[in-house]
């Protein structure tokens, strides 16, 4: 690990799973007992908003029944300790890395604890229920809807992303399945610039032939002790 530098670690749904939130493409391929395309598309948001704002609704009130576990906390520990540049891109839209104290890191498909107005594109942090036409204090139009990015819609801070996986010397990809793009390409693009890339998952995921390294098991397991290896201690 001598000559690694710059890291860019992608997490997806499998990282939160030991603290007790489901992942998307579970038994069945519901999420949360709904099909992903009657919760998680603008044309869903448009034919039942009042659905996809419960759904949710309910979403982030059980962000209060869990906690980070064990990789957050490493992850939280490398963020703290790593002296090179260092940049977690999450997939998921809990809040569990920054409860665990990463700073160095960016939600790319949005935040259930944010509301995202469609008339102006403000923001606003949002802890309670969301109902449809709620006031957008910045323009004041009915138009907030949940800080979520949809399938169709575009990834936040791609550019950001694709700037540090240029720069990488390792990308390492924990909990994901590797179905959706683009962040499902970006171990192509960061083995493209020459960065080496390690899997970090239960099983192997769609993308598994593109990493240098793959370890199969629980992120609470692998992810603390890759971190404990990474930092010499
Ligand atoms: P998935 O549910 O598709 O995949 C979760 C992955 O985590 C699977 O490969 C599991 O094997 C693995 N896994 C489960 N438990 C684990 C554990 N304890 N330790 C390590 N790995 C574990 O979730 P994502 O890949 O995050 O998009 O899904 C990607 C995107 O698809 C999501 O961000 C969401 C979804 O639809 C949007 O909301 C736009």
């Amino acid at each position: 690990m001598h000559d690694i530098q710059n890291v860019v670690i992608l997490t997806g749904a499998g990282i939160s799973a030991e603290s007790g939130i489901a992942t998307f493409r579970g038994p069945g391929g519901l999420w949360e007992g709904h099909r992903v395309e009657d919760v998680c598309t603008p044309q869903a948001l448009i034919h039942d908003p009042e659905l996809v704002h419960r759904f949710y609704d309910l979403r982030r009130a059980a962000l209060a029944d869990v906690v980070p576990n064990a990789a957050h906390e490493a992850l939280a520990r490398l963020d703290r300790e790593w002296p090179g540049e260092l940049l977690i891109v999450t997939q998921n839209v809990d809040d569990l890395h920054e409860r665990a104290g990463a700073t160095r890191m960016l939600h790319m498909h949005g935040e259930l604890n944010s509301a995202l107005c469609a008339a102006c594109d403000a923001r606003a942090e949002w802890r309670e229920c969301l109902p449809p036409g709620s006031a957008c204090a910045a323009c004041g139009v009915d138009a907030l809807r949940p800080d979520i990015v949809f399938f169709g819609e575009m990834p936040y801070r791609m550019e950001e992303i694709e700037r540090a996986i240029s720069r990488a010397d390792l990308f390492v990809s924990i909990g994901t399945s590797g179905a959706v793009y683009p962040a499902a390409g970006f171990v192509q693009t960061a083995r493209y610039h020459g960065a080496q890339a390690l899997e970090l998952n239960l099983e192997p995921s769609a993308g598994s032939v593109y990493f240098s390294e793959v370890r199969m098991g629980a992120a609470g397991v692998l992810v603390p002790e890759w971190v404990s290896e990474v930092l010499g201690s």
